[in-house]
């Protein structure tokens, strides 16, 4: 809980109804729980990326028109059933990450 109000308060936000926190669990196993992995060893680090960003990043791989390494189709599966208000909260919580 700590790590949420803190990456709320990072992220200026007030009050959300996804959980960043719970969303990005899914993806430690590739990015590392402070996204300090390249993932698959092909993403760039996404360590406090900006939320903006990584908004974007991600609403291109659902839409499927993202793929830097080849490996777009992948991450389109990861985000395919993220609704816009759970990519804004797992955007805004990686922004908090350290
Ligand atoms: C199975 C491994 C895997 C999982 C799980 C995964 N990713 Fe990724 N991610 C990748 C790979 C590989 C790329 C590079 C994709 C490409 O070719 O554009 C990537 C790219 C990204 C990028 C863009 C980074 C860049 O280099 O431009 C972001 C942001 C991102 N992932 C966030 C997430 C989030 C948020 C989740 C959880 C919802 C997630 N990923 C789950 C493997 C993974």
């Amino acid at each position: 809980m700590k790590k949420i109000a803190l990456a709320l308060i990072v992220a200026g936000s007030t009050l959300m109804a996804a959980d960043g926190a719970a969303l990005y669990k899914k993806c430690v196993a590739c990015h590392g729980a402070n996204g300090e992995k390249k993932a698959l060893n092909k993403s760039e680090v996404i360590t406090g990326w900006d939320s903006a960003k990584t908004v974007e990043a991600l609403n291109g791989y659902k839409a499927g028109t993202r793929n830097i390494k080849g490996m777009g189709g992948l991450m389109k599966g990861q985000v395919a059933s993220y609704s816009d208000a759970d990519i804004k909260a797992v955007s805004d919580y990686i922004a908090g990450l350290k």
